[in-house]
């Protein structure tokens, strides 16, 4: 009796910790990330969402997406929103990868709108030094005064990006190559070639190196990829309204197809 009486403590632990078992949290989430709405939007009907939470200015759907745990989340416009509403996300839900989904404007004559742009490396293209002779860029961190720095995609989710794109698109070219982001709307041609003289830059957008910094930062492989709304040029403004619903539709299958590989 003794004998027996000395393991209740034990199976009472047991008990209580697995009440629910059948109905445990994930240990871990697919991440995917966006600046706007209407990014996340395709997403967000092809899943399966069982709670939504706001973190700050970020908005977390959480459930499941071509069989995987995922947490969905826009965050809004600019590197600010991004890096604060990323870093809010990502410490209530333990991210196993990140991706970040949305549209760009094209920086290479060679691109088209519509064509795709998987990040090979990030960069902040308007961090750095305003002087009497000019804006020098410093990429991250002034007081060093020195080249500042890339931000590397993860290489595994880079190929699965590019391979992915290759299959949903169908008239559309795929790019990889640097992606730059900074706070301004690009909409003028001498920008466009001073990010290709400066970064070689394929694309440009407002967030992708705000959350690259935060996922180097904790160890998370993360890819950036867009869809080319527009050229970054004098137009830009005008065909990114006119092709914004379709360029974030089309990130978001391509998105799709790689949850199917992960
Ligand atoms: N997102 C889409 N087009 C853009 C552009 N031209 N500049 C910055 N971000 C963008």
């Amino acid at each position: 009796m003794k004998n027996r009486l000395s393991h209740f403590p034990l199976l009472l632990t047991m008990m209580i910790s697995c009440a629910g078992c059948g109905n445990q949290a994930p240990k871990s989430y697919i991440g995917v990330f966006s600046a706007m709405d209407v990014e996340i939007e395709l997403l967000l009907k092809e899943a399966s969402i069982r709670e939504t939470k706001t973190f700050g200015n970020a908005e977390a759907h959480v459930g499941t997406l071509k069989g995987k745990d995922v947490v969905i989340s826009r965050s809004g416009i600019g590197k600010i929103n991004a890096s604060s509403g990323f870093t809010s996300v990502m410490e209530h839900y333990d991210l196993s990868q990140v991706i970040f989904t949305g549209v760009a404007g094209g920086t290479k004559d060679e691109e088209s709108v519509l064509d795709q742009v998987v990040g090979t490396k990030v960069v902040e293209h308007d961090y750095g030094y305003q002087g009497n002779d000019g804006f020098v860029w410093y990429g991250g961190d002034p007081g060093r005064f020195e080249p500042g720095e890339y931000y590397e995609c993860d290489s595994a989710l880079v190929d699965l990006a590019y391979e992915s794109s290759l299959k949903v698109l169908k008239d559309q070219k795929v790019f990889k190559g640097v992606i730059a982001s900074g706070d301004q709307f690009i909409a003028s041609s001498d920008y466009v070639a001073y990010l290709n003289k400066e970064f070689d830059a394929y694309a440009c957008e407002m967030e992708g190196a705000a959350v690259a910094k935060v996922c180097q930062t904790y160890e998370k492989p993360f890819v950036i990829m867009r869809t080319l709304s527009d050229k970054a040029d004098g137009m830009a403004h005008e065909s990114y309204v006119d092709f914004m619903d379709e360029a974030a539709e089309q990130s978001n299958a391509i998105v799709l197809k790689m949850l199917e590989s992960l």
